[in-house]
């Protein structure tokens, strides 16, 4: 029998409206969507930004991840999940891993495509595009990515504010995600350079309770919620 096609679907940041033509359409045809959740809660974001574009009766099933940077535990969890997602494409049906954002940008996607690869070469693996968080997140703040020759990096927060500055001193302008662990080292970070007053930090953008943050100020020590993210330009150097 012939294997089913794996699509990789970015769903968007969390405004429904950001969803591609595309990605609908996938999502109208596959059998079965995998959606990524916590192993604490199932809950998962991308299932509910899908939710009125599915067919009647398309089941979504949450892959469990854990929240962890222990690489066994989620080499564990990447293969065991990998084997679920095989299951149905191995039965000739088509399957979209839905995926916040963009997938091949910090997406457990990434990792669930890899490990697929690896064992069967021969599953066809298709990605559909997403609108990621930050070019969402630059509509929302009316902030210029980037412009002319400047240089634009897309980083994560989790290695914190020392990172930040060995980025900042090569790039004109940083879109830092994944900001709420290390968020007060960030800030001391973004303060040291002279560059607070001129960063916006953006949460839950196209969600309940966004939150469009221009200028921060040392001491801002509340922890934002996980989905934030930082963007820095160098030209708001005071
Ligand atoms: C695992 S990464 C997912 C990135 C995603 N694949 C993308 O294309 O943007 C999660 C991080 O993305 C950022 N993020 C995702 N959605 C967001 C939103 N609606 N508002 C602000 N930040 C968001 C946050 O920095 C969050 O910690």
């Amino acid at each position: 029998m012939k294997n089913g096609t794996l699509y990789g679907v970015g769903v968007g940041p969390g405004d429904p409206g950001l969803i591609t033509l595309k990605a609908t359409k996938i999502l109208k045809q596959v059998a079965v969507i995998f959606a990524a959740a916590s192993t604490k809660n199932n809950y998962s974001l991308a299932a509910e930004i899908v939710s009125p574009h599915l067919k009647e009766g398309v089941p979504v099933e949450p892959l469990g991840f854990p929240m962890t940077r222990d690489k066994k535990r989620l080499a564990t969890a990447w293969e065991k999940n990998g084997r679920i997602v095989v299951e149905t494409l191995k039965k000739g049906k088509d399957a979209a891993f839905i995926t916040l954002g963009d997938p091949l940008i910090y997406s457990t996607f990434g990792y669930i495509m890899r490990t697929i690869q690896k064992t069967y070469p021969d599953i066809p693996i298709k990605i559909i595009p997403g609108i990621t968080s930050y070019q969402a997140c630059a509509a929302a703040a009316g902030q210029i990515l980037a412009e002319a020759e400047e240089s634009f990096a897309v980083i994560s927060g989790a290695l914190g504010g020392e990172r930040l500055k060995q980025v900042v001193d090569h790039m004109d302008c940083v879109a830092m995600l994944k900001v709420y662990h290390k968020h007060t080292e960030i800030m001391d970070a973004l303060n040291e350079l002279g560059l607070a007053s001129g960063s916006i930090l953006i949460s839950r953008c196209g969600l309940d309770g966004e939150v469009i943050l221009q200028g921060l100020k040392r001491g801002c020590n509340t922890p934002p919620p996980y989905l934030s993210l930082v963007l820095i330009k160098k030209t708001g150097r005071l």
